[in-house]
């Protein structure tokens, strides 16, 4: 009975006494997060953004400015600019202050109007890339084979092809292949567009799993590097592939995945 707890008086003030520490905590955190958020560093992303929609509300304005109100359409003659006239020539002035496409090739979207417009682009005169093509017996630098052997780790082929050209599930055989060792441009041109449906393969008929996608996200020199590779091993014997070939080929990239018969028969 004589326990301060029971005290009235005491618990009141207790009671005061927590509940003014615990106001003390909300106020004490309060002040650190305004004074570490508010002074904090800009995020350049949301700059970016702000800046963006700053740019197109001065063009949005700049336009409406140019067309509400009254026009002079003949010497002397004012008339006043109909709404949707105003509405028409905003919008005009935001489709060409759009930002312009994604130039990237290898970022076209399949079935994009984009893809659609370099799918029917007229195909590059293949004979003259051919006609780069080193001698067969022309010396080729190992430093070469080497790059390109690693390309071929590097860039997946053996995962499709196997590590020795030997094939597997998902990929044909690249030994001794007609293919590996016949025309250049058959070969950069299954690079920067892939492959589909069945080939005639070493006297027979391969179906392929799924195709083979293009790769066109190798430089030119890794492109030439990994053929020049594969046409000098797995029992292959071939001239080197060079990058300006490559290069010649570049407009390929984005057209749908080839097929047999646009290729040159090896
Ligand atoms: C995802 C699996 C895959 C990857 C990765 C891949 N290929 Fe292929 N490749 C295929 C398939 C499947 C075919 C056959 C497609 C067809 O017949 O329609 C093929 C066909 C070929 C052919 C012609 C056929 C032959 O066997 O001679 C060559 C050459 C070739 N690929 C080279 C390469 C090179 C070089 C790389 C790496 C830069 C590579 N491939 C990466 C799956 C792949």
């Amino acid at each position: 009975m004589s326990s301060s707890s029971d005290n009235p008086l005491l618990r009141f003030a207790a009671f005061w006494w927590a509940l003014g520490v615990f106001m003390l905590f909300g106020v004490i955190l309060l002040v650190l997060k305004f004074t570490s958020g508010s002074a904090g560093k800009a995020d350049p992303l949301e700059e970016a953004a702000a800046a963006r929609r700053y740019e197109i509300r001065q063009t949005v304005t700049a336009a409406q400015e140019a067309a509400l109100g009254y026009k002079e359409v003949e010497k002397g003659k004012v008339v006043q600019v109909r709404p949707q006239d105003v509405f028409e020539l905003v919008g005009q002035e935001l489709l060409a202050a759009k930002p312009v496409a994604v130039a990237k090739p290898e970022q076209i979207i399949p079935g994009s109007p984009r893809q659609l417009a370099v799918a029917n682009e007229p195909v590059v005169d293949v004979a003259a890339v051919d006609a780069l093509t080193p001698a067969a017996d022309a010396a080729i630098d190992p430093a070469l084979i080497e790059a390109g052997k690693a390309q071929y780790m590097a860039g997946t082929c053996f995962a499709c092809h196997g590590p020795n050209g030997e094939g597997g599930p998902v990929g044909p055989t690249l030994t001794e292949s007609e293919w590996v060792s016949g025309p250049v441009s058959n070969l950069i041109r299954i690079q920067l567009r892939g492959l589909q449906g069945p080939i005639q393969l070493k006297g027979a008929t391969y179906t392929p799993l799924a195709p083979m996608a293009p790769l066109a996200h190798q430089t030119d020199e890794q492109i030439a590097a990994v053929l020049t590779f594969i046409r000098n091993s797995f029992g292959n014997k071939a001239s080197a592939v060079l990058p300006e070939q490559v290069k010649m080929l570049r407009s390929e990239v984005g057209k749908p995945m080839l097929t047999e018969a646009e290729l040159i028969k090896p």
